[in-house]
Formats: structure tokens, sequence, C-alpha cells
């Protein structure tokens, strides 16, 4: 089956996980932020593909991402999803450790102060890869010798409309994370994703808070309203708020949009979500600071926290799904947040996405299968599409 633009994937596309790593080789994916790693020795862990990475905030202030799997016996070395680790990572299985910034063995109990002195020790280290954060938001790359360049260039498309949050600097916490093995291929999960034709129907609540023009880069003549509106406000407060869809970089879509009016943050009920204002806002502001990433996450900033969803395959029928709400780092739970309150939106708006993409992938697993038309709004999945063709 040959790929046309403006249509959906071809099935042998979908499920080629070969094509997947190449793409998570060619360029970088979004893995997390150092609000979910905010402290020295903070870890978590992801799957890519069937095997396990952990992001570890070193002890220097880097982060860094190793494959979870010990140098002796291949036992993982971190066993939560996310936590605090000593001052040396331990493997459970014999005690081997590990340096937290260098991965390098530290000590081998029972191997012998031969085996200290040896090549192989010298040798024997967790194996780490590629990362490379982005006004606090952290990308990995499988290759070996990956390209920097659109890191750099989404560091300064970025740069004017992030700089007053100064995630790089600290200042953050982990309020909440999430994470669900869905049994859907991701780049159903993405496509789904970069439309929002299916939010009339399918997310009755987050149309309340939004208008599904701003997700899809479409026009209405209410919505045109609401964003001038915003557009005025932004201007005489200093913010950026011009949309980049995927120019000039394309691996890279950001905007500012309006949230309904009254709502202060992303929740229901419209209330804050923390009481503890970030970004250098000094008033709750109806409106999201949102980046869309190729090939893999979608991340919204507001006046009072941040929530990031990402997606990663596991195999052509199951992928992980990651979302994490971070807020300001004194925010304390029960007195600024509460958790439930912060994490609705999105945790209702994606399981509704969730039962959408499981039957996108039962349906293009079919033998009738067929890819289909993207309408004009739904142009950046073609956007999406396009790329994945381009850079797998
Ligand atoms: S497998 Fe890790 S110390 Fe043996
Ligand atoms: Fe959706």
């Amino acid at each position: 089956m040959s790929y046309t633009s403006g249509m959906g994937l071809p099935q042998d596309v979908i499920f080629d996980m070969g094509r997947a790593r190449q793409v998570l080789s060619n360029k970088w994916f979004f893995v997390g932020t150092r609000g979910d790693v905010p402290k020295p020795r903070d870890y978590f862990t992801f799957t890519v593909l069937g095997d396990e990475f952990m992001l570890l905030h070193g002890s220097d202030g880097n982060i860094r991402c190793f494959v979870n799997r010990c140098a002796h016996q291949s036992a993982r070395v971190v066993r939560e999803n996310t936590g605090s680790c000593a001052a040396a990572l331990v493997c459970p299985n014999h005690q081997w450790s590990y340096d937290l910034d260098s991965g390098r063995v530290r000590a081998a109990p029972m191997m012998g102060k031969a085996f200290a002195d040896s090549e192989v020790a010298a040798r024997s280290r967790l194996t780490e890869i590629a990362v490379h954060e982005v006004a606090g938001m952290v990308f990995a790359c499988l290759g070996d010798t990956p390209d920097r360049t659109d890191m750099l260039e989404i560091d300064s498309l970025l740069a004017p409309y992030t700089t007053p949050f100064a995630m790089e600097s600290g200042g953050y916490k982990l309020a909440h994370h999430h994470r669900e093995i869905v049994p859907a291929n991701w780049l159903m999960v993405m496509i789904n994703n970069r439309e929002c034709c299916h939010c009339r129907q399918n997310h009755k609540g987050l149309l309340d808070l939004f208008d599904p023009s701003s997700f899809n880069g479409a026009t209405s003549p209410k919505y045109d309203a609401m964003m001038a509106s915003g557009i005025s406000r932004w201007e005489s407060l200093g913010r950026e708020w011009r949309e980049q869809a995927f120019t000039a970089n394309d691996s890279c879509r950001v905007a500012r949009y309006p949230l309904a009016d009254g709502y202060k943050s992303i929740t229901f009920d419209g209330e804050p979500a923390s009481r503890k204002l970030i970004g250098g806002w000094d008033d709750y502001d109806a409106s999201t600071l949102s980046m869309w990433f190729n090939p893999n996450a979608w991340v919204h900033f507001t006046s009072d926290h941040i929530a990031t969803n990402w997606v990663l395959p596991i195999d052509g029928e199951t992928c992980a799904l990651y979302s994490s709400w971070i807020v300001h780092e004194d925010a304390i739970e029960g007195e600024d947040y509460d958790v439930d309150h912060l994490t609705d939106v999105w945790l209702v708006t994606n399981a509704e996405d969730v039962e959408l993409c499981k039957s996108m992938t039962q349906g293009a697993k079919s033998s009738y299968y067929a890819p289909g038309p993207f309408a004009a709004d739904e142009q950046f999945c073609t956007q999406f599409c396009d790329w994945y063709m381009r850079y797998s």
C-alpha cells in the first residue's frame, strides 16, 4: 500500500515497528520535563519498543537517560515507575552500584579486586542515550550520533513564549504522574491528538473550556472574538501569543489560546488548579500556552500549572501514554491544589480519546482497512503523516 499525502497512513506503515524505531533514532522525542524529576536523584522510567529507560536528575544537576538494565546480569536497576534513588544507583539483584552522573560501575560486590582493576570493570556501565533539554522540557533520541539542529531551532522558536516560566532553572514540582498501557497503536493516538473534529461528540466536558478551533487551527466568528480579546490582553502584558504551526521547524507547533470566559485554568469548574501562580503571571489568565511536538507529545502551560502528555510505542498494537501535572515547588497538596481537581480535565479527556484510538487500531488491523481522506480542519493530521513518512 503506498502513501498519499492528505490520506491516512497505509496499514503496513502503521504497524511497522522498524519504521517507528527509525523515526525515534532520526528525530528527538519528548520524555518529560525538569518538573517531573525536580531534585537530584529523582527519576522516572519509560518504555520504548520493549526497552525500559530511566530519566535521572544527576547529582551535578543535569538530566540524563539511561537504559534500566544492569551491566551484570541484566536485572532492572530501578523497580518503581518514579522515585528518588540513593547517592548511587544500586541494582537490587547483586548490589552492583552505579555513579549517577557517568553511569559507571562504582562497586561490584563479590567480584573481587582483580575484577575491580580489570578492563571489563572499566567498560561496565549503564547504557546512556542522548537527551536535549529545551525550556525545561526533555527530549531523547535513540540514535548514536543525533543531529541537534531540530533542538536548537525549537529552543530559539519557543524562547519568547517559555522564558517567563523558566522551567529550565527549576522551581517546579511534580504534583501527579499518570501512566497507562493502552491497547492502541501509537500513531493512532497521535493522529487523534492532531485534530478536534471528534471533540464535539466525544469531549463534551472539554468544550466548556476550549473552542475546538484552538486545537484544529481553524476559525469561527465566536472563536475569532475570543481570540481578539485574548490578544489585546496578552499584548498589554507583553506575552507572546502568535501561532507557529510546524514552521519554522516542522516538529513543533506553539500558540497561546483563550479559555472560555470566566475560566482561570484548565479545570472543569474554571477555578484555579493551584493557588501558586507560575510563569511570571500576577493573576490567573484565561489562556493556555500550548505546544505540540512530533512525533509524540502535547503540552499545556497555564498561569498555575503545566500539563504534559506523551505517547511511546511498545509494539504495533500497544503504546504507553504518560501524563504529568507540574506546579510551583511551594504549592502544597491539600492547601494549594487538590490532585483530583488538578488532573480531572486531561484524565477524562484522555480516557475518551483512548476509546477512539483503540477503535481506530482495531479498524487499521482489519483486512478491509484502507486509508481515508483527512478534512481541511484535520490539516495537522496530514502534517503529522507527511512528517512521519519523511523521517521514518
Ligand atoms: S544483575 Fe544487577 S547486580 Fe547482578
Ligand atoms: Fe480528543
